[in-house]
C-alpha cells in the first residue's frame, strides 16, 4: 500500500501548488472544483466547513479554471488522463475549455455518475447525475483499464460486466460511515472505480481541490499515490485525519 505523508497534502490554492509539481510526475488529474451553484456549500453533521461556489458570470469561473488547469498541465505525463468532476450548469462550457486546452481529438468520455438520491421538482425532470469529462493527454498512450461492475441481468447473476459510461454509484447517505460532514463529499466507491481505471498501479493521482480527502483515501485504498490540495484549512484537517486512520 503506498502512503501519503504530509508534504503532499497542502492547504493552497490550486493555483498556487501547481507550480511545485515536478514536470511529469503525474498520471492521473482528478478535479472536482466548486460548481459555481452561486450559494456557499455548507457542512453536515455538525461540521462547520464551508466553502465558496460563486463567481459573477459563468466566464469567470471558466477563466478561474482555465488557469489553474493550464498551469497543471507541466506535471502531467504523456500517458495521463484528467477527469474533470461538474455538473449541469457548467459542463458545456468546461468541455470546450477542455477542447481548447487540450485538442477535441483528446476527448475521451463523459462520464455520468448517477448518484439516485436528491429532490425532485414539479417543474423538471429529477436532476440525479453529475458529469465527469474525461480527456487525456496523448490518445495514443494513455493509460486505461476498463472497470468492472456487478452484471444486473439474471442470466448473469453473481458475474461481473464491463462499467459503461453511466456509473450508478449512491451518493453518500446519512448514516453511511465514510460520511466526515464535509461539504459535497464524493464517496469512496466512486473514486476507486475511476482511479483503477485511468491511473496504473503505483502511479500519482493529483485532486487539487481534495476536500475531505476521498481521492487521497480512494488512492492509497487502491496502491496508488496520491498528492492534495485545498483552499479551505477545515478540508485539510479533515483529509488529514482521514488519513491517518488508514
Ligand atoms: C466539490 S468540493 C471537493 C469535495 C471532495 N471531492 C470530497 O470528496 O470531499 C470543492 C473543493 O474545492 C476547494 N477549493 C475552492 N477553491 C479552491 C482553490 N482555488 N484551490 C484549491 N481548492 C479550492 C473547496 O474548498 C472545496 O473543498
Amino acid at each position: 500500500m503506498s502512503v501519503l505523508s504530509h508534504e503532499r497534502l497542502h492547504k493552497a490554492d490550486w493555483i498556487d501548488c501547481a507550480p511545485s509539481l515536478a514536470k511529469g510526475s503525474i498520471d492521473f488529474l482528478y478535479a472536482d472544483p466548486p460548481f459555481n451553484t452561486g450559494k456557499s456549500k455548507l457542512g453536515t453533521r455538525g461540521s462547520r466547513a464551508r466553502y465558496r461556489d460563486s463567481w459573477p458570470t459563468v466566464s469567470h469561473y471558466i477563466a478561474w479554471l482555465r488557469e489553474r488547469l493550464n498551469a497543471t498541465l507541466p506535471a502531467l505525463k504523456p500517458t495521463a488522463n484528467i477527469l474533470l468532476h461538474v455538473d449541469y450548469r457548467s459542463s458545456h462550457h468546461v468541455r470546450l475549455l477542455l477542447d481548447d486546452l487540450l485538442g477535441p481529438d483528446r476527448f475521451v468520455n463523459h462520464l455520468i455518475w448517477s448518484y439516485g438520491l436528491g429532490g425532485s421538482s414539479p417543474r423538471s425532470f429529477a436532476r440525479k447525475h453529475d458529469d465527469i469529462l474525461f480527456y487525456c493527454i496523448d490518445p495514443e498512450k494513455y493509460y486505461f483499464k476498463p472497470p468492472r461492475v456487478p452484471a444486473t441481468s439474471r442470466r448473469m447473476q453473481g458475474k461481473t460486466k464491463k462499467a459503461t459510461d453511466v456509473l450508478d454509484i449512491p451518493s453518500l447517505n446519512n448514516m453511511a460511515q465514510e460520511r466526515t460532514g464535509y461539504p459535497t463529499q464524493k464517496p469512496l466507491a466512486l473514486l476507486e472505480l475511476l482511479i483503477e481505471a485511468c491511473c496504473p498501479p503505483g502511479g500519482t493521482v493529483l485532486d487539487p481541490c481534495c476536500g475531505s480527502g476521498t481521492t487521497l483515501v480512494a488512492a492509497t485504498n487502491r496502491g496508488r499515490n496520491a498528492i492534495g490540495c485545498d483552499i479551505s484549512a477545515a478540508a485539510v484537517r479533515t483529509a488529514r485525519k482521514r488519513l491517518s486512520r488508514l
